[in-house]
């Protein structure tokens, strides 16, 4: 039962009503947009009920005869449900729809139940609705009908089938479909699928398309039922969800979600920063931050410079409560000098993924293409796929090849299609590959103008001195440089970037940063970062030497170390033994935060974990919880005990 029930006190005759008027609205061919949009993107499934047939021609307000306590639950169906599930498949596509002739049993099945999901509506205790979805990995109703080669899609493992949406007569009034709809759409969003593939009937194709699904003017007849193939994107059909936030949230509140997954999709990028469950996002209690290592996020592991401390440390109170300069001209100066480029080819922000949203969302819109590595940082999809609802191109790295970005890959990819931005984040995160600045610039040289490149450079300092392309990216048409300060200057905290491009790149996104984005501690700290090089060239200069020593020690302790020239390492621990997720979860019992690959990119496997270089001392203490763990996962594995109890 939904926690809010009790408290709001609704009871089943308001749900119905509220339903009703939903329903009604899509009787009236003027579809409340949820139904539309959740609805209609189910019902393009094979095999689904009319749910948009009036059900109630005189308008009246119908009231289910079912009784008055009864609640909507949606909920994932089990192998108990398969039964009841098969006999009203037969009940709706034998009987009412003639898609199938009756047969004796009664039930109706076939091979993709041996993979496929149910979701069910239960209501009153019997279920009154149902939809299927075939993950990808095996076939998918669509192949009886039609050869992969004729889609002009992919047939990857991003690709799910959604079908059968049916919900039985006596509850065609209610918005039972839109929630099965939206169950399965938010199921396969969960699982990090990329388009949904459905076949609807002819007779309700105008609502399909309102819903954002393609057709593909492919017809075709099973039983006395004619099919069109549609198609759509997640992003496509994630957007038009959010284009009805409001009904979805009048529908949470009347709906008993049983789903393991939550009712609204977060959409953020998912990061490391764990370890703040061990200190508390309240802050009362930062002395903590001594007892956990925090080896998931990429920080720097020695302290900003002398001077950026003495700064900031002399004059808090009026740092704290002084308006910033409005642009940062200070700092941008500053940067300029450092760098040697010119102040209009800088843009100063409050870290570097202000900047990433900034100008992905002005430069990208849905028709865009970008094109990028994976595994790599994931906020360029997040924002790219989720925020402006383009399509996406990846370039996988290869664990044979130590994960090296395949250069010659990228530009194969580009001479066979028109890329609107091409993504490199060099040194790349997770792996910690580095392509050296020359060999970078002459195939960058070759992108043609009209493709923008991005490149990422947040631990190039790491990487050795003039390894940055921030002169090459001011003098160029279509070359842009992120500099992230949070990494390299141990600036992370108070949130400071730039980033360099040719001055007219650079002076639109100017017109459109706020002003006093960057705060005053942050312009401070930044300044005088920027004019102690000495003391960073040298903390970078340790961090070789600590990087190479923990890479030696975690090889010491069996896991395979990927070569990195960042402040982190990619490791793999052997495979058949305990996976990274469980190793990471025992870690986590001694404090020590760890990022696993399965976290941030399938290409990774179950096996990977990325560590932070951390102090020397640090980094010892990381190597023995983490071989203390791997020995007791091992040896729980051995014994074949159940799987490891969840710790929070
Ligand atoms: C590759 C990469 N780019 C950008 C960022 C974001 O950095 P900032 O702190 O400047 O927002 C990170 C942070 O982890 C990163 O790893």
């Amino acid at each position: 039962m939904h926690p809010l029930a009790p408290r709001l006190g609704y009871h089943f005759k308001t749900w119905a009503f509220c339903m009703h008027r939903l329903e009604n609205s899509a009787n009236r061919l003027r579809p409340s947009p949820l139904r539309l949009l959740c609805a209609v993107s189910l019902q393009s499934l094979s095999m689904t009920t009319d749910v948009s047939r009036p059900s109630n021609p005189r308008g009246r307000v119908p009231v289910p005869r079912i009784h008055s306590d009864t609640k909507v639950a949606i909920a994932l169906a089990d192998e108990s449900d398969r039964p009841e599930l098969y006999g009203l498949r037969h009940q709706v596509y034998a009987l009412e729809l003639g898609q199938h002739p009756p047969n004796s049993a009664q039930r109706l099945t076939d091979p993709l139940d041996a993979y496929n999901l149910y979701f069910k509506a239960v209501v009153a205790g019997r279920i009154a609705g149902f939809v299927s979805v075939t993950p990808p990995g095996h076939s998918y109703s669509v192949d009886k009908y039609f050869a992969r080669e004729d889609f002009p899609f992919r047939f990857d493992d991003g690709l799910y089938e959604v079908r059968l949406l049916t919900v039985l007569p006596s509850h065609r009034r209610l918005a039972l479909a839109s929630l099965l709809m939206y169950a399965a759409l938010r199921w396969v969003e969960s699982q990090g699928g990329t388009r949904i593939v459905a076949i609807g009937r002819v007779e309700v194709l105008s609502l399909y398309r309102k819903a954002g699904l393609q057709p593909l003017n492919r017809k075709v007849t099973s039983g006395a039922v004619t099919f069109e193939l549609l198609t759509a994107t997640l992003p496509e059909l994630v957007r038009s969800v959010d284009r009805h936030k409001r009904e979805l949230f009048w529908l949470e509140r009347r709906v008993d979600w049983q789903l393991n997954i939550p009712f609204h999709a977060s959409r953020t990028c998912s990061h490391g920063g764990a370890f703040f469950e061990a200190i508390g996002e309240d802050f009362h209690h930062l002395e903590r931050r001594d007892e956990v290592i925090s080896a998931d996020v990429l920080d720097a592991w020695f302290p900003p410079s002398p001077r950026v401390i003495s700064a900031i440390g002399e004059n808090l109170p009026w740092l704290l409560r002084t308006s910033p300069p409005t642009n940062a001209g200070g700092m941008v100066r500053a940067i300029a000098l450092a760098r040697n480029i010119p102040t209009e080819c800088i843009v100063a922000a409050a870290g570097s993924s202000e900047l990433i949203f900034l100008a992905l969302r002005d430069w990208l819109d849905g028709k865009s293409r970008v094109l990028r590595f994976d595994p790599s940082y994931g906020e360029y999809t997040h924002v790219a796929e989720r925020v402006v609802g383009c399509r996406v191109d990846k370039l996988a790295l290869r664990r044979d090849d130590d994960y090296a970005l395949p250069l010659a890959k990228l530009e194969l990819e580009l001479a066979s299609a028109f890329y609107d931005l091409v993504v490199i984040v060099n040194p790349n995160s997770p792996t910690g590959g580095h392509v050296p600045r020359k060999q970078l610039e002459e195939v960058i040289a070759r992108i043609p103008s009209r493709t923008r490149v991005w490149i990422d450079e947040t631990y190039v300092e790491y990487a050795g001195p003039g390894e940055s392309l921030e002169g090459f990216a001011a003098s160029s048409e279509n070359v842009v440089v992120c500099k992230s300060m949070s990494k390299v200057y141990a600036l992370s905290g108070v949130r400071a970037a730039y980033l360099c491009a040719p001055a007219p790149i650079a002076h639109a996104l100017r017109q459109i940063t706020p002003p006093w984005a960057v705060s005053l501690p942050a312009q401070v700290a930044a300044v005088n970062a920027l004019e102690d090089s000495e003391y960073y060239a040298a903390r970078y200069a340790e961090n070789h030497h600590l990087r190479e020593q923990l890479a030696s020690s975690l090889r010491g302790i069996g896991l395979t170390v990927c070569p990195g020239s960042a402040n982190f390492l990619l490791c793999h621990l052997p495979s058949g033994s305990p996976n990274a997720a469980l190793v990471s979860q025992r870690s986590r019992m001694r404090g020590l935060y760890l990022r696993t690959g399965e976290e941030i990119s399938p290409v990774l496997g179950v096996h990977a974990l990325r560590i932070a270089v951390k102090d020397l001392q640090t980094n010892r203490r990381i190597v023995a919880i983490l071989q203390s763990a791997i020995q007791v996962e091992r040896r729980l594995q051995q014994s074949a005990r159940p799987l490891f109890p969840v710790v929070s």
